[in-house]
């Protein structure tokens, strides 16, 4: 409190065009000094989650973390290492020697599994299809739920994914749960690979969706569920642009 005080004197005198950017400063300076602010994002498969997500971070400065490219790097290790996903030893073995880290390159963030970057490799249709099954085994959750605490300390950051507000920071500042009609989500996605020259039809999209929604949201292991105190956003007809502003009210109500 101090401290944010004096740099609001500071400002005051220094010059008259610093005091009327006063409301930033005191919003960035004193928040940062004070507390980290952790946003939790999940919802189902292809609501636009990561997109919004990562805008958020952006407008705040705060890091953006995409929880679902990380079981991604997973699936796709254990698929180029052929291991056996139900062998519960062969899985713990291959865990251990997986390092994920998200890097900066040309100003986006890619995610690295083992030192190189696997953001081109990890939103095919042959990971789609087997990362709820990955994702359900709980060695495998313990690992990212760790790693993904640790990536968010000291920091303030938008994490999205299935278990954010509910396992991974179960006190969030805010916590938002995303919906939308199905159809608007195979479309979602359908354009989505369609765009990086997959080849799919609407329907292979949505059984795929379907699926991954069903073994999300019913394993034993954190389903996907809506945290009690989590606000619900049902986009199906909300612009981008919509959201963002919805997502950017509350935060600016929270740091306020
Ligand atoms: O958000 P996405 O589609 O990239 O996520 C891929 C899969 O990873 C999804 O089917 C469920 C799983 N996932 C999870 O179980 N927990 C998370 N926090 C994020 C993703």
């Amino acid at each position: 409190m101090i401290i944010s005080k004096s740099f609001f004197i500071y400002f005051y005198f220094v010059s008259d065009s610093s005091y009327i950017r006063l409301p930033l400063v005191k919003n960035n300076f004193s928040m940062s000094a004070l507390k980290t602010v952790t946003i939790a994002i999940d919802g189902y498969s292809s609501t636009g989650k990561s997109t919004l997500a990562k805008a958020l971070a952006e407008h705040f400065g705060y890091v953006y973390i995409d929880t679902g490219a990380m079981y991604r790097a997973v699936s796709l290790y254990f698929l180029k290492m052929n291991i056996d996903i139900h062998d519960q030893k062969a899985v713990e073995r291959a865990l251990d020697d997986i390092s994920l880290e998200f890097k900066y390159v040309e100003d986006k963030q890619i995610i690295h599994l083992n030192d190189e970057p696997v953001e081109k490799f990890i939103r095919t249709k042959k990971i789609n299809n087997i990362v709820s099954p990955v994702a359900k085994i709980s060695a495998v959750r313990k690992k990212m739920v760790a790693l993904q605490r640790l990536m968010s300390e000291g920091k303030s950051v938008v994490m999205d994914g299935r278990d954010i507000g509910t396992v991974v920071f179960p006190h969030a500042d805010l916590k938002f749960f995303m919906t939308s009609d199905l159809a608007v989500r195979v479309k979602r996605r359908y354009d989505e690979l369609e765009s990086k020259g997959h080849d799919t039809t609407l329907r292979e999209v949505e059984k795929n969706l379907l699926e991954r929604d069903r073994i999300d949201s019913t394993r034993a292991d954190s389903p996907l569920k809506q945290a009690k105190d989590a606000i619900l956003i049902d986009n199906t007809r909300l612009t981008r642009s919509d959201q963002l502003q919805l997502l950017i009210k509350q935060v600016d109500e929270l740091i306020a």
